[in-house]
């Protein structure tokens, strides 16, 4: 049984408040795709939690790492290893590339991205990291200076070096130049700017293969393969943060294997846990043996912990036993299709994109200026969980509001289906009452 409350409403008088408004309820179970809450009521998660239990909540094999690591170790001194360690590994310099061969397994994804930073300065011994427009990439220091989507403001200076490049947003072109189709203008803009803006220190580009938070953004063909050029041609290393895009959600282990480009520096987080707090950075031996020996350091309280490392070898376990690469792109397309159906139906909808399990629906006032409907947006997303759907809509600065929709891998197409109907009665609902109320 869960621990009740100390007491009701306000749950959150003890709090701090971190960003996101709070849930208008309770959560005491979660299981595959569902929620419930305190009172009983059911609620379809279309965030995957915070976009970490891919394979869905409580799974079995979750559940039964988790006791199995109760037998061996939980926790240990920094510089002990342990058997699941050294396996998840092996594991994953079996699933990777033979350069991306050595792996450091921290908590979360911003430490991951620290450390990533870290071994990039480290080995170029240069300063400047280039980030994108609409990126994140987690809350410690050196992370957030690389998030331009949001968190930045009100904690004076960022890390020295922090630039960045435009995302490559084909719907609200950062250049004023294309629309629809992102013809990579913007790119060659950007390095142009960096080029002016560098002191001649460029060490690396952090990336997430398609931008989540700044609105699913998925690059035009080629586009990767032309940044690593660019990369190369300063020197500079490439860095894949595939917190939420590593195991299955695009069909693939890992992102990267879909546009041909691999990073010099890839790092996991979320979604090798399956919801406990597990990150890695990967990198080649090349680059471990040359930062070890100029003394890199990134030790913390769980770098190397059993615990973690357990349950994400039943994570990549139920990944292969399971299908569930396969089984993204098939429920994939069956959330696409139900998406553009509503997109037919609702004018509040001017694009559906994405890619597998991870979809993106643009909310605008109208189509032609694509000005977002932010405050409609956010009625509807309230009606949905009154309705027992759980949606996260993010909003990129002044120019879109968007639900980023991310099931679990496992979802079904019965709760697909479910969510659409949801969606379809909430937008109904709320653009019955008309946008002026919704924005009240
Ligand atoms: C792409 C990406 N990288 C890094 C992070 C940061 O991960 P964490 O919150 O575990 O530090 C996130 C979190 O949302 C993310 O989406």
């Amino acid at each position: 049984m869960p621990t009740p409350p100390l007491s009701n409403e306000p749950w959150d008088e003890h709090l701090i408040r971190y960003g996101m408004a709070f849930a208008p309820s309770l959560v005491a179970k979660a299981r595959g795709t569902l929620l419930w809450d305190t009172e009983g009521k059911e609620i379809l998660d279309f965030t995957s939690g915070q976009m970490c239990a891919t394979i869905g909540h409580n799974h079995p094999r979750i559940v039964a790492a988790i006791r199995e690591a109760c037998e061996g170790a939980l926790h240990l001194f920094s510089g002990m290893l342990s058997p699941p360690v050294v396996a998840l590994s092996q594991r994953l310099a079996g699933m990777l590339p033979p350069r991306l061969s050595k792996s450091l397994f921290l908590s979360t994804g911003g430490e991951a991205n620290e450390a990533a930073i870290k071994l990039a300065k480290m080995y170029t011994g240069e300063f400047e990291v280039v980030g994108f427009t609409g990126s994140w990439h987690g809350m410690t220091s050196g992370a957030q200076s690389v998030n331009y989507v949001a968190g930045r403001k009100g904690y004076g200076p960022m890390m020295p070096g922090s630039l960045a490049l435009p995302a490559p947003n084909a719907y609200h072109c950062p250049v004023r130049h294309c629309r629809d189709a992102c013809d990579g203008t913007c790119l060659e803009i950007g390095f142009d700017m960096v080029d002016a803006q560098s002191t001649g220190s460029l060490a690396a580009i952090i990336a997430e293969p398609v931008e989540s938070s700044g609105g699913v953004i998925v690059p035009p063909d080629g586009y990767w393969r032309k940044v690593k050029q660019h990369c190369d041609k300063r020197g500079m290393l490439l860095i894949f943060d595939e917190a939420q895009t590593a195991f299955g959600r695009f069909g693939r282990d890992f992102a990267f294997q879909h546009f041909g480009v691999e990073p010099d520096i890839l790092t996991l987080s979320k979604t090798l846990g399956g919801g406990l707090p597990l990150s890695a950075t990967v990198v080649s031996d090349e680059i471990e043996a040359a930062c070890h020996a100029k003394g890199y350091m990134h030790v913390t309280s769980h770098v190397s912990d059993p615990l973690p490392a357990h349950v994400a070898l039943a994570v990549l376990d139920v990944l292969a036993e399971e299908g569930l690469n396969a089984r993204a792109l098939e429920m994939g397309k069956h959330l696409a299709a139900g998406l553009h159906y509503l997109k037919d139906k609702h004018e509040i909808i001017g694009d559906v994109r994405g890619f597998g399990l991870l979809q993106g629906v643009e909310l605008v006032k109208d189509r032609e200026t694509r000005a977002p409907d932010t405050a409609t947006g956010r009625a509807i997303t309230t009606r949905c969980m009154e309705l027992g759907l759980s949606m996260n809509i993010v909003s990129v600065g002044v120019m879109s509001a968007i639900w980023r929709i991310a099931p679990p891998l496992t979802v079904s197409k019965a709760e697909i289906d479910r969510g659409i109907a949801i969606l379809d009665q909430a937008i109904g609902e709320v653009l019955a009452q008309g946008r002026s109320v919704a924005a009240q």
